[in-house]
């Protein structure tokens, strides 16, 4: 099986994370039960880049129980939980190219490798594997691609972009904008992973400390709920005047970071965009401010100047905790090296969210493969009768199920759709 991962020794250990996830993640798994069955993706090449965690173990798992031919590489160089990509070679016979703390040679090595696999559907948690895929020297092989799914934010900002500039030279499915994604795996996933990342690198009280929020999405919405929930003091900064208003009607307490920067003690980025937390910012920031970034790309924190403006650095002063003190003595403490630290320092989402999350992504590739003719070179929402499909499974894994209209009920609302 062609490979790279850091050691096909801790497969015995990645089975046993792979497995304990799959009981968390029923959708996936009565999926899998209809793929093991009718082979929908039978001889389907596909390529995911994605984070190689237990949770994507199952996803891969389902995709070549469909009878595709799946190669999986690493979407961050900090994620890849190795025991997991060893379990996924040695037990599951899936092609892994991904080692944890990977450098940048070496993950543009991978994601070569997946382009090489030839593959006829990608999935991308980031867009890097598709912005690969659109250069010169892959462009070709673009034409031979019926459809990509996008896991993240910044990843569907990126690929709108490039359509934008009508670059795009493959449909994609925009996974994280469906419901079944963002309301649930950004919110609630994001919410508790991100608390769980920094608790684990800093072992920090939350109760009574000032934790600014930066970004007010759903990834932030989630954290800035969490924290308060850890009874922190949570101030939340924005650029969009809706959502600003939203986090103040939520109860959060909403400034400009100029007057955030000298009051907060831990501070994580969720935002997508570069340098939210810059210079300026750091040069205001007390004695001891934490902070930490949970945005896909390590760009959010302007890292090159705070280590400029830093007079002595102290590496790992504990796992994940970068020290750095600038002018007047203050100390900052910066977690992950600015990766997202739900990732680095902790093992992600868990299993339950991303099952929805997950469940989407596949659903979307089968959809991509019975329709890619009539699609266009452009960005898709994932069709609204998946959304349900999947809202409904879930429940019905909670033992849960919801009212129906009545036809009373329905010819009363249809008496209000004038015009049809
Ligand atoms: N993104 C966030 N959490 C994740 C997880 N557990 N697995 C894969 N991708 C993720």
């Amino acid at each position: 099986m062609p490979h790279d991962v850091t050691s096909l020794k801790l497969a015995p250990q990645g089975k046993k994370r792979i497995e304990w996830a799959a009981q968390d993640m029923p959708v996936l798994e009565e999926i899998k039960d209809r793929f093991t069955k009718s082979k929908p993706l039978k001889g389907l090449k596909v390529s995911c880049c994605l984070h190689v965690t237990a949770e994507t173990a199952n996803l891969v798992r389902v995709l070549k129980a469909g009878g595709a031919n799946v190669l999986l590489c690493a979407s961050n160089p900090l994620s890849t939980q190795d025991d997991v990509a060893a379990a996924l070679v040695k037990s599951y016979g899936i092609k892994v190219y991904a080692r944890t703390g990977e450098d940048r040679t070496t993950y543009y090595k991978h994601l070569e490798a997946a382009l090489k696999h030839k593959p006829e559907v990608t999935m991308d948690d980031g867009a890097d594997l598709l912005s690969l895929l659109h250069s010169n020297k892959y462009q070709k092989q673009a034409l031979q691609v019926k459809g990509s799914m996008e896991e993240t934010t910044t990843g569907v900002i990126r690929l709108q972009a490039m359509e934008k500039a009508e670059k795009l030279m493959v449909p994609i499915i925009a996974v994280n904008d469906a419901k079944t994604k963002n309301m649930f795996d950004n919110r609630y996933g994001t919410g508790q992973s991100t608390l769980d990342g920094i608790i684990r690198a800093t072992d920090l009280l939350l109760a009574g400390k000032t934790v600014v929020v930066v970004g007010y999405g759903w990834c932030g919405r989630g954290f800035a709920m969490r924290a308060r929930g850890m009874g922190a003091n949570v101030i939340v900064t924005e650029v969009d005047q809706i959502k600003g208003l939203e986090a103040v009607m939520d109860g959060f307490r909403v400034m400009p970071m100029s007057r955030a920067a000298s009051v907060g003690d831990l501070f994580c980025t969720l935002t997508g965009d570069i340098h939210v937390l810059r210079k300026e910012h750091f040069k205001k920031m007390k004695d001891g401010a934490t902070i930490c970034n949970s945005g896909h790309f390590d760009v959010e924190i302007d890292i090159p100047a705070l280590k400029k403006l830093s007079r002595k650095f102290r590496k790992n002063v504990r796992d994940f905790v970068d020290e750095y003190t600038l002018p007047g003595n203050r100390r900052i403490y910066l977690l992950g090296q600015g990766r997202l630290i739900n990732l680095a320092a902790a093992e992600g989402h868990p299993a339950s969210v991303m099952d929805m999350s997950f469940s989407t992504q596949v659903l979307a590739t089968e959809y991509v493969l019975k329709n890619h003719k009539k699609l266009l070179n452009k960005v898709y929402y994932v069709p609204e009768k998946i959304e349900n499909w999947i809202a409904k499974a879930k429940l019905k894994s909670f033992g849960i199920s919801i009212d129906k209209l009545t036809k009373e009920q329905e010819k009363y609302l249809a008496s209000w759709d004038i015009g049809t």
